[in-house]
C-alpha cells in the first residue's frame, strides 16, 4: 500500500505513480524510510506527500505534473539529521534550511537525469531562505504543497490520537 497523508486512493495504480516508478523503489529512497521527518513521520512519506499533492496541483492548472512529481518526491533527498547539523554547525556554514536542498539536488543527480526545470524544484524548494528567485511556477508551488505537507505531518497524528482516545473513552 502506497498512500500520501490525507488520501485513500492507493498510488501505484495510478497515472501518478508513472511519473516516479523508475525511482521509488530504488535504494537510494528506500533509505528515506528509516529517518524521521518533521517528527512523526519519515523523510520517505514526506517526500511521497510532497510528490503526490505537487503532481495534483500541477496537473489541475494544466502544468508540468510529470516534473513536479518526480522534483517532489526527490527534493528531501539527504541523509543527515538536521538537529545533528544545526548544532554543529559553525559560523559561516549555511544553515540546514539552505544546505539540505543542494545536497538533495546533488543526490537525485545522482540517481537520475534531472531537467532544468526539476533542478529548479528542488534547488529552491525553501525559497525564500534559498534567496534566488524560482524560475517555474512548479517551483513556487512546492514551496507551498511543502508547508501545507509538514504542518499535515505534524497535526493528523495529533487529532487521530484524540480521536482515538476519545474512542476508547466512549467504549469505556
Ligand atoms: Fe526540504
Ligand atoms: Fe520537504
Amino acid at each position: 500500500m502506497l498512500k500520501a497523508i490525507c488520501s485513500r486512493k492507493e498510488l501505484t495504480d495510478s497515472v501518478f505513480y508513472c511519473c516516479i516508478d523508475d525511482i521509488i523503489d530504488t535504494p537510494e529512497l528506500e533509505k528515506l524510510k528509516s529517518i524521521t521527518h518533521h517528527i512523526s513521520t519519515t523523510r520517505f512519506q514526506h517526500c511521497l506527500n510532497v510528490s503526490y499533492y505537487c503532481y495534483k496541483v500541477c496537473n489541475a492548472l494544466h502544468l508540468d505534473a510529470r516534473s513536479a512529481a518526480r522534483a517532489g518526491l526527490l527534493h528531501d533527498l539527504f541523509y543527515y539529521d538536521r538537529k545533528a547539523y544545526n548544532s554543529h554547525k559553525t559560523k559561516g556554514q549555511p544553515s540546514h534550511s539552505r544546505k539540505h536542498s543542494d545536497i538533495a539536488l546533488h543526490n537525485a543527480e545522482l540517481l537520475t537525469d534531472i531537467s532544468p526545470k526539476e533542478r529548479d524544484i528542488i534547488q529552491k524548494h525553501m525559497f525564500p531562505l534559498t534567496l534566488s528567485l524560482p524560475k517555474y511556477t512548479e517551483t513556487y508551488i512546492i514551496t507551498f504543497v511543502d508547508k501545507y505537507c509538514a504542518i499535515l505531518e505534524f497535526c493528523v497524528p495529533k487529532v487521530q490520537k484524540i480521536i482515538n482516545i476519545r474512542r476508547t473513552s466512549d467504549e469505556n
